[in-house]
Order: structure tokens, then sequence, then C-alpha cells
């Protein structure tokens, strides 16, 4: 009986044990990252359960290195999954820790230890390099192939590569590519942020005679960068050169070192020619087959140069490598009216093709790369301006296998030539690629228009997450503009994991920032190129670091950041002729307004700049005010709120009107005046009212790049849904719809990149993939389905969905740090429900649709009567309700 009672015991127990579990484990915010160099890295996990309301009470972590603890946290009382600091002994180079985490919950349950995740680390102290900078003893403008042999006599532990590059390289060990990054080391401000990667190579290796090879590439390093390309030698040296060292640990304990140094042998092979903006040249006729493999003859290579290059430049990369996400196959083959032979791959996309072929020796085929067919169905190509995209193959004569290196393209077309007869599609794939971003949010509605909408911000992000984010992915330019990144940080959070690619590129803004604090137009910078300082760009100094806490929770951003942002604030401070009040230097402005053609009525939106220039200024100082208070720094904190509130009092006397009016009667000045809190509070629903009227006036859209992202957040805030539904929904320009019924798949740079007879507009800066518009985006996830953090890193969140535009259904989801949450509204004839769920260790408040709380319902009862939600109140058409983590399914008749 004794024993019975026993099993029941346990059986009751052991499901219960199982209700909560640990998941997700990352290091620095990445799954198994290589190259971790911090002396306390970032853990962090994703506790689950399907029951409601569970928080987490406690923690345990165990780091081991070959399988001996290095860190046993102990039972730590704690709610932290997030951005809980490693505290083990210090950390060695070159060496995987592999850890797991179990967590209690507040019910007591304890979940089973995680399953086991590792990081690798990279060189911990500086002077671990034993390699030399090398270069071929003679470098043409073809790729430089170097080789080393060494040999491998006893049973190896662990082998650890360490590599970068002046140029792009690729790394191979006995005939292998090392790892699946593409465009290594990826770019930063290169004179002062060299990145080298850290990679285990311990399988690669094989006992005996072992071949370690690199392939150079000019990458952003060397190729003419930016518009007026030719002038600039960007960085400080002008030849392709390698930087690397495999450390192998054998099993006795002993250490080898193989480094680039004097004897390297150097030669070049089939990439004849290579640079971002043109493109490749691939000449199967010089392939030198086995080149990377032991005991290859490389007689007849040359040597190698050392060269003194710096080294203290170097840095160890700590974001996503660039890798292929998916290869496409072209949907359909086209004959254009000028004859040209012309592939489609039904999606604008960036990336590089992938042709296999048996031509005749020397055939030379060029595939150039286009994103739209003109209005008469011809290949279109003004658009890229000098940028020749373009790859040349020349055939072997035997099956060739045809895939650029170190060039991408932005395309949806190929046009062929060179090929007699019908093209093959079975001969051409497109490999997608990007930053190694995992997806972090979907969004989906009743409205198939919108929903391709949202696939076209979806690609926008694919195409211009390149290890940087950029304008644009094809003309002469696919740099990394500062204002079109703080235009769409937000939107992009909200869709992929961009966590890591943007502290690394939030470095390099620091790197480049000028020493009187202005921050450049692109980053990484080419000076002569571009300027700084202009409002709205060089706000992405502070808007992006403290969205980032937002959005992700970790104070380090602000930490790393907080000095950059001073020195921005600081130097607007600094500029001002009145107290308070910026309106010096030269800036963008709302870049590409609604404007008009001889506008004898005055219809263009043009914004008064130095209108635009006070909001940015009060904001960073706000946002700048806030990222003290949260490291605690408080006279700091009082100190920008101080700037902040005198540089809104100062726009108030300078722009505002007793009646409400701005001095620029626009969509854009009305919008940045209320979203960034310029007004004093009673003039706030006057002003709003301004801007219904400009919506209504216009009936559409008039805001250029730094109105756009705000607008329809600011319309719904205020009450005024039905216009900013009527804004997402217009078919025609300028309008969110109507590149959607002109067929874009991806975002375009103007509101009318295409006139509806399908002409394209030759003014000389025209791209079909360009992401800024796309940050209606943000208004879908956090707006339309109402699913947004109130709290750094969405520990608390909010579902407050505006419903309407004729939608019947929106579904949002987005992996917060904490895990998946999710809101989905269906609107039916007498019936309205919402849906969410809602993280382990999270709370949410729920705004539910409804004209009383009454009639509310949660798991067929009134939800007053939930043992699981507690109503908060009633309050302007919402019923406000709050849960813990969990499933809810809110209904309401009507
Ligand atoms: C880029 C933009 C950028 C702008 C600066 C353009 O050429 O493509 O998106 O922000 O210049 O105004």
């Amino acid at each position: 009986m004794k024993r019975l009672l026993l099993l029941f015991i346990v059986a009751a127990w052991l499901p219960a044990a199982a209700q909560v579990s640990v998941s997700s484990l990352k290091v620095n915010h990445m799954t198994e990252p290589s190259g971790v160099v911090d002396a306390e890295p970032v853990l962090s996990w994703v506790v689950e359960s399907p029951d409601r309301n569970v928080m987490q009470q406690a923690y345990e972590v165990r780091v081991y290195r070959d399988g001996r603890s290095v860190w046993r946290s102990g039972r730590v009382e704690s709610d932290d999954c997030v951005t809980v600091a490693y505290g083990g002994e210090p950390l060695a180079s070159g060496t995987r820790y592999e850890w797991q985490v179990r967590v209690w919950d507040d019910r007591g349950r304890v979940s089973k230890w995680s399953e086991r995740s590792s990081w690798l680390t990279g060189m911990m102290t500086a002077g671990e390099w034993q390699a030399k900078w090398i270069l071929p003893e003679e470098q043409t403008d073809a790729s430089p192939m170097l080789r080393k042999e060494f040999s491998v006599s006893k049973p190896v532990a662990s082998a650890v590569a360490y590599i970068t590059s002046h140029g792009m390289y690729e790394a191979s060990i006995n005939g292998a590519k090392v790892g699946d990054a593409h465009y290594a080391p990826g770019w930063t401000s290169y004179d002062k942020r060299l990145q080298y990667q850290t990679y285990d190579v311990t399988d690669m290796l094989q006992k005996g005679a072992n071949a370690f090879g690199l392939v150079l590439g000019r990458g952003w390093y060397l190729s003419l960068l930016g518009w007026s390309s030719g002038e600039h030698q960007i960085y400080a040296y002008d030849r392709m050169a390698a930087l690397a060292q495999i450390v192998v640990t054998y099993r006795d304990g002993s250490r080898e070192v193989i480094a680039t140094d004097g004897t390297w042998r150097s030669s070049t092979g089939e990439i004849v020619h290579s640079t971002i903006y043109d493109g490749e040249t691939i000449d199967a006729r010089l392939i030198q087959h086995g080149w990377n493999t032991a005991g290859f003859d490389d007689g007849s290579w040359r040597g190698v140069t050392v060269a003194d290059y710096p080294m203290d430049n170097l840095v160890s990369s700590d974001s996503e490598p660039v890798v292929t996400h998916e290869y496409r196959t072209p949907v359909e083959v086209i004959t254009t009216p000028k004859g040209e032979k012309v592939l489609d791959f039904g999606q604008n996309m960036v990336g590089r093709e992938i042709f296999t072929y048996k031509g005749r020796p020397g055939q030379e085929i060029v595939i150039s790369h286009a994103e739209v067919l003109d209005e008469k169905g011809n290949f279109y190509t003004v658009n890229l301006r000098s940028a020749k995209a373009q790859s040349r193959y020349i055939c072997s004569g035997g099956e060739d296998r045809f895939e650029p290196s170190f060039t991408f393209y932005g395309f949806r077309y190929l046009k062929v030539e060179g090929i007699e007869g019908d093209l093959d599609p079975e001969d051409f794939k497109a490999a997608v690629i990007f930053s190694d971003l995992a997806e972090a949010g979907s969004f989906s509605s009743s409205n198939e228009q919108v929903n391709q909408l949202q696939s076209n911000i979806q690609w926008g992000l694919r195409g211009n997450f390149l290890d940087i984010p950029t304008d644009c992915p094809q003309r002469d330019e696919r740099l990394g503009w500062a204002g079109d990144a703080q235009v769409f940080f937000r939107t992009a959070t909200f869709n992929r994991d961009v966590q890591s690619f943007f502290r690394k590129w939030l470095k390099d803004l620091a790197a480049d920032q000028h020493a009187d604090g202005q921050v450049t137009d692109i980053i990484p910078t080419i000076e002569g190129l571009v300027g700084a300082g202009r409002t709205g760009w060089a706000d992405v100094a502070t808007i992006v670091p403290w969205q980032h806490y937002m959005a992700y929770g970790d104070k380090r951003i602000l930490e790393n950041q907080y000095p950059s942002m001073k020195a921005w604030v600081d130097f607007m401070v600094g500029q001002c002729t009145e107290p308070y009040l910026w309106n010096t230097g030269w800036h963008y402005g709302d870049w590409l307004f609604y404007s008009v053609d001889n506008d004898t009525s005055g219809v263009s939106a043009v914004t008064y700049k130095p209108l635009i220039q006070q909001c940015f200024f009060a904001n960073s100082a706000d946002v700048t005010a806030k990222a003290a208070a949260v490291l605690g720094l408080d006279k700091e904190a009082a100190y920008y709120a101080d700037v902040a509130a005198k540089a809104r009092e100062a726009f108030c006397n300078a722009y505002l009107t007793p009646a409400g009016y701005l001095v620029s009667a626009t969509q854009t000045a009305y919008v940045l005046a209320l979203n960034f809190d310029m007004l004093p509070e009673a003039m706030r629903p006057v002003v709003a009212a301004r801007l219904a009227d400009k919506v209504r006036e216009y009936g559409h859209i008039t805001t250029g790049f730094l109105g756009t992202p705000y607008i329809s957040h600011v319309l719904s805030e205020w009450g005024y849904t039905d216009l900013a539904y009527m804004l997402l929904l217009r078919q025609q320009y300028p309008g969110w719809l109507y590149p959607v019924t002109m067929g874009a798949t991806t975002i375009w740079e103007r509101w009318n990149s295409m006139m509806p007879d399908r002409t394209i507009p030759n003014n000389g800066m025209n791209s079909f993939n360009h992401y800024s518009y796309g940050a209606i985006g943000d208004w879908l996830y956090r707006d339309a389905v109402g699913l947004h953090e109130t709290s750094a890193g969405f520990k608390t969140m909010a579902v407050k969905p505006h419903v309407g535009g004729g939608f019947t259904q929106m579904r949002a989801e987005h992996v917060t740090p904490y895990g998946r949450a999710a809101a989905e509204w269906r609107d039916a004839e007498g019936l309205f429900t919402l849906e969410v769920t809602i993280p382990v260790n999270t709370t949410a408040e729920i705004y539910v649709p409804s004209a009383s709380a009454d009639e509310v319902m949660l798991d067929g009862a009134a939800v007053a009567a939930s043992k699981d939600a507690s109503l908060e109140g009633y309050a302007d058409g919402y019923t406000r309700v709050k849960v813990g983590s969990g499933t809810y399914r809110f209904e309401v008749k009507r």
C-alpha cells in the first residue's frame, strides 16, 4: 500500500515537474557564438511552461571546460534570464565552454537541466598573434591565393583558427571551406576596428599533411565606394593582405601555431576581377584544382611579402556572419522586346546567382542584374547608376559551376548574354544572402495587400542587412546611411533579431564620430564623400541605443554608447545661436517628402528644417537623460532632462502659434512635435487635430523619411486610427499599397519609383529596395495588432489593438528576449476575439476593445471573475486586464 502511494505521489509529481523547462540558450545574445572575448559574457535563456502566470523564481548555471566545472552559480534568487553575467574562473583563449541552466518557478517547481550549449572564446588578451600580415609578392587585379602546408603528427585535442584580411577572405583547410560566412571579415571602420573571426577547426585537420589556403578579394576595403568613386582610397593600405593563425592543441597538452609568415606561397586563380559595385569575373580555365589540399605542387607559385601593418586595430567579431539563407529558382524565362534573354526570379532580392554550364573552352557568358523591367518590358539598369553589377564567366570546356565570392547584387532579373539558343532555367539558382539574423516576428491579416506589404518590408530587411544596415543594395551606394537605419530600426527589431548586428554597427558609429561629437552620415564613414551632424541622421547615435535597450533589455548597449550619445547632444547644445535653439548647419531634412513639379499652388510638403532639428535635438537630449538614469548617472540625467525641457520651450517660442499651428503646417511638423513631446499638455490635442486636418486635406501621406516612421503611431495614439488606416490602405501614389498594386516585392525608395504606366523616372536616385518607408512595419505590430513593450526588453508588455480599416483579422508574433509573444484579433459578426500569448517571466496589460468591462469574457465567464487575470479598469473604449504568462482568449459579444 505504502509503495502504491509512493508510486502515486511520484506519478503525480513527474508531469508537474516537466511543466517548466528551459530553452534557447544564448551567449552575448547569440546562439553558440565563436570569438567571445568578454571577461563576463552575458548568458540568457527562455523559460517555458504551458501554465498561466509563471515567473522564474531562481536559476542555477553551470559552466564547463573540457568537462571540468569552471563556474557553478549555485541557486540564485532572481527572475533575470536575459542578462546574467558569467561569474566563473577567467576565460582562456580559443577555448570551448559548455553550459547549462535550470530554473525554479514561483510555484517551487524545478526544470530539468537544459541541454548543454556552448561558446568559443577568441583571443582573450592582446599579443597572442604570432601571425604576420602577408601579401602576395605580386598583386594584380586577380584574387590572390595564399597557401601553406603543415603536418599534424599527434592526436589533436582542439584547433582554433583566427583569420582576417585587408579586403575579403575565404579560408579553407584541406580543400573544405572554413565556416559558412561570406564577405568576412565584414565591414567595419577598418583603420580603427578590423574584425578577425574565430573558427573551431578541430574536425577539419587530418593526421599527417594538411593544407591551409586563403583567397582574397577587394571587398569593401579596396573596392571604390560611393557615387563619385574613384578619388577615394578609403582605408590606409592599398593592397589585399591576410593575417591568420591556427592554434593546434594536442592531447598531450603541447601547442603548435600555424601562422601567416614569409614561408607562405602565393598565386592567383580563376577570380580575375572582383569589386563590390561592378561584380566579378571568373575564368574557369584558370582554376588550380587541389591548390588548397596537401601535396599540391606549388613550385610555380611565388613567395609572399611580410608587411608590418598595424595590429592594434584588431577586434574579435561579435555579430552574426553573413550567410546564404536560401536558394531560389527562376519563375520565368523572358525574351524582352529588345530580344534580351532574361530570367525572372519573381522576387527582388540580394545575393548572387549560381550558374552551372558546360560551354566551349573560352566561351564568355555575361550575366547582368536588374531589379525591374521598364515600361516596355526591357531590362532596366539605369537606376544602378555607375555600378556595372555584372558577372562575367569564362567557360573551361568542362562542366563549370560559377558563383561569385566577393560581390553581391540586388536583383530580381538576370540578363544572360553569350549563350546561343534558349536559356535553360535549370542552369540558374539565386542565393539569398544576408546576415544570419534569426526570425523574430511575423505579421499577417485578412488583407492580402497588406500582407504583401509586410512581405516587402521583410525582403527590404533581408536585402539591406548585409553586415551593416544599408540604404539600398544595388546601385553605387550600398552604404550604412545613418538616417535610414534610424528610421527603420524598430521595424527591424520586430522582424529579425538585430541585437548583435546593431551593437557592432554602433561601435563603428562611435569610432567614426568626430571629435566635436558630430556623427557621420554613413557608417562606416567615407571621409570626403559625406558630411556629418545632420539632423535625423546623426540622431541614430541616441535613438538606436535607446530603442535597442527597450527592445532587448540589456543595458550594456547604453554603457557602450553613452559617451557617443552625450557627445552628439553636447555638439548640438554648442551650436545653438539662441539658448537651446539649434538652427545652424546643413541638413537633409524630411528627405523625399511629397513634392510636385511646378508647384504653383504650394502643396509640396516642405518642413522648415530648423523645426525638424529642434525636435530631434530635444529627443536626443531626452533619451540621453533616460540612458543616464538607467546607468545610475543621476546628475547627468538631470542635466540632459533639463536640456530637453529647454529645447522644447525654445521650440514652442519659435515655431508654435497660440492657435496650435506650426510654422510649417505639414504632417511631418505636427507628427514630430507630437511624437517627441515638444508641446505643452494643453496644446497636444489641438496640434493633433491640426495633423488630422492635414491628413484629411491631402487624403494621403506627405511625409518623407523623418515623419514617416511616426505618423501612423501619432494618429492612432490621438484617436485618429481611421486616418492611420486610410493612409495604410491607399492604393494610389503616394501610399504604401501603391507599389503593391504595381507588383512590388520590396519597398521602394520613393513613393513613386515607378509611375502607373510603368515608366521609371530617371532622377538619378531610384532604388527599388530601400527599406526606409517600410518603417510602417513598426505600427503594424505595435499599434494595429498592438503588441509592444512597456519596459525594457519586454519584461512588461502590452497588447492594445487598434481595430479598423475593414480588417476582420490581424495577428502578430514577436520573439521577445523572454520568448515568443503573440496577439491575434478577429472581428466577426457579433463576436470580437483577442487571443494573446505572453511569455513566462513577464506580465502584460491587455486592452480589450469593448463598450464596458462587463461584456469582456475570458474562459467562458466574465473577466472580472477570472482567477488568472485581473481586471484593472475601463477607459477610452478599452477594458484593461493584467495577465501573466500563458494564452488567454478574450471574447466580446457585439
Ligand atoms: C541614400 C539615402 C540617404 C540619402 C541621404 C541617398 O543617396 O540612398 O537613403 O539617406 O542619400 O539623404
